[in-house]
């Protein structure tokens, strides 16, 4: 029987990335060190990450028939990643994003358009094939919609013996009250430092400790922050911390929570603790910043 796959559910776009040796003056008019095309998007990242672990996994998102969705499947191909869950909208545009990238400092300034493109609905997570997946990743969008998908697999899980259960992680990204609905689903929560601060937290240490009623019995909370690397708390109530891994050079921080996550969805589906995924999560984090793109970071 073919290996059980990692499926991440979330935004597909392309990045158009710019690479300055500083950041741009409003109004002026300035070269770039060099322009790329990358696909884009925290859950195609971590898929992308996840292949170079040498894990099989699998995209779900939406995309609208272009030559941008063209060169984003052949990407996906390329990368060994399944595209096969991908849902073709007939209405709205594939999501494109200006990317400057600040040699100086590593720094990634994201102007996304998010266009009128539908996401994935709970009737079209009914397709999915749920025996094929021993993992499933979501980042947090149309978070109704997610949270009817997720409760399809806790559904599936009721049904089947302990080893075919499948485990379910959610990001929360974006600043967004309807997102915080998804705290309470999945047995891994990633929360960004942006919504650490919307909460009032200045630490992950600090968020950890003060989101952790908000999980689910017997989560695992998980927190980067930048620099100062990341922290997490599971249900024994010890707070985990690895440092950050910071290369010689921080060239490129963009996709590096993606990163972040895909090492920890590895090495716990490795069956590694909650200290040695958060580890490695900052590790290959750490040399991502050190490079431009993916290449060479396992
Ligand atoms: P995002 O890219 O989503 O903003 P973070 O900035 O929190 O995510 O970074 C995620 C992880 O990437 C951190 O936990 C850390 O391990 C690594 N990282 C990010 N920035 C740096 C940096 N400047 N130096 C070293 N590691 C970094
Ligand atoms: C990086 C990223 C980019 C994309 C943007 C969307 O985390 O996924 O690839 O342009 O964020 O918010």
């Amino acid at each position: 029987m073919e290996e059980k796959r990692i499926l991440c559910i979330g935004l597909v776009c392309l990045d158009i990335i710019n690479v300055v040796d500083r950041y741009p003056e409003e109004d002026s008019d300035t070269r770039c060190l060099s322009q790329r095309w990358q696909r884009g998007g925290n859950a195609s990242n971590s898929s992308t990450v996840l292949s170079l672990l040498g894990v099989p996994c699998s995209f779900m998102g939406s995309l609208a028939p272009s030559r941008v969705a063209d060169f984003i499947i052949d990407d996906f191909e390329s990368r060994g990643i399944e595209s096969c869950n991908v849902v073709w909208q007939s209405k709205g545009v594939t999501p494109c994003a200006c990317c400057i990238v600040n040699m100086l400092n590593g720094s990634r300034t994201v102007v996304l358009a998010d266009t009128n493109l539908p996401d994935v609905t709970a009737e079209d997570f009914e397709k999915v094939n749920l025996s094929n997946y021993k993992w499933i990743h979501w980042e947090a969008r149309n978070a109704s919609e997610q949270v009817k998908m997720i409760q399809q697999v806790e559904h599936y899980n009721a049904s089947v013996s302990s080893d075919q259960k499948i485990t379910i992680s959610v990001e929360i990204e974006k600043p967004r009250e309807d997102l915080y609905q998804m705290f309470s689903y999945g047995e891994v929560v990633f929360v960004s430092k942006e919504v650490a601060r919307d909460f009032g937290y200045e630490s992950a240490c600090a968020a950890v400790k003060g989101l952790y009623s908000r999980v689910k019995k017997g989560a695992y909370l998980i927190c980067p922050w930048a620099d100062k690397g990341a922290d997490a708390v599971g249900p024994d109530g010890i707070i985990v911390h690895s440092d950050a891994f910071s290369p010689e050079v921080v060239v490129d921080t963009l996709g590096a929570g993606d990163t972040f996550n895909a090492c920890v969805i590895c090495a716990l589906s490795r069956g590694q603790s909650l200290q040695e995924a958060l580890v490695f999560g900052c590790q290959i984090a750490g040399k991502k910043c050190g490079v431009h793109g993916y290449d060479g970071i396992v």
